[in-house]
């Protein structure tokens, strides 16, 4: 049987980003039989503007919408932004919601996670963008929750910490168990 694919989205775009870090980190353990694949090209999407959103579409954006096609599932792992979601991924999210009510990722599981500077670990912007999804299309896995204060991971790279390693690998079993 072919893997289940399940589409990763990283909310920052800095070279050295703990959340990419993380994205990595969940396609390395990924279960026998599933496919992580982390979609690079957020930054290369223009702004979500409807007079653009033609059959002409930026080749981007059919990029984008073609991976999430062919995924069963998807996982997001995201920074916070002065309290909220990152804005290029709130613009990938308007991007996936069209055509309305028929998207790419329409019904498939999403999971939110992610790591953030603040003692909380960005569950404001998770939070956020589970809401969002929801309302996007995607059937959000809304009890698969992972808020990673970044002082916990000690300057080092997410694989170092066993706990949070272990959390993101379970996290990755139980959305791929949503998969229809
Ligand atoms: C523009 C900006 C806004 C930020 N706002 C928040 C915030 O509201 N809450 C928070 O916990 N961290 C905030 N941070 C800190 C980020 O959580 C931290 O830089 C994090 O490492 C970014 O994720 P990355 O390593 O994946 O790039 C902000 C950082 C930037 C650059």
């Amino acid at each position: 049987m072919a893997d289940v694919k399940v589409l990763v989205l990283v909310g920052s775009l800095r070279a050295a980003s703990i959340n990419r870090q993380l994205a990595e980190l969940a396609v390395e353990q990924a279960p026998d039989g599933v496919e992580l694949r982390i979609f690079d090209r957020l930054g290369e999407l223009p702004f979500y503007n409807e007079d653009i959103d033609t059959d002409d579409v930026a080749e981007s954006v059919v990029a984008l919408r073609a991976a999430a096609a062919e995924a069963a599932a998807a996982l997001v792992v995201t920074p916070e932004y002065n309290g909220s979601i990152p804005g290029v991924l709130k613009n990938a999210i308007d991007w996936l919601s069209r055509p309305w009510g028929n998207g790419a990722l329409k019904d498939k599981p999403l999971a939110v996670v992610g790591a953030a500077l603040g003692q909380y670990g960005g569950v404001w912007a998770h939070d956020e963008t589970r809401k969002s999804f929801a309302i996007a299309g995607p059937r959000v896995v809304e009890d698969l929750k992972l808020s990673v204060p970044s002082k916990t991971l000690d300057d080092k790279h997410p694989r170092e910490n066993a706990e949070v390693a272990a959390a993101l690998r379970d996290i990755v079993g139980k959305l791929t168990v949503e998969v229809d």
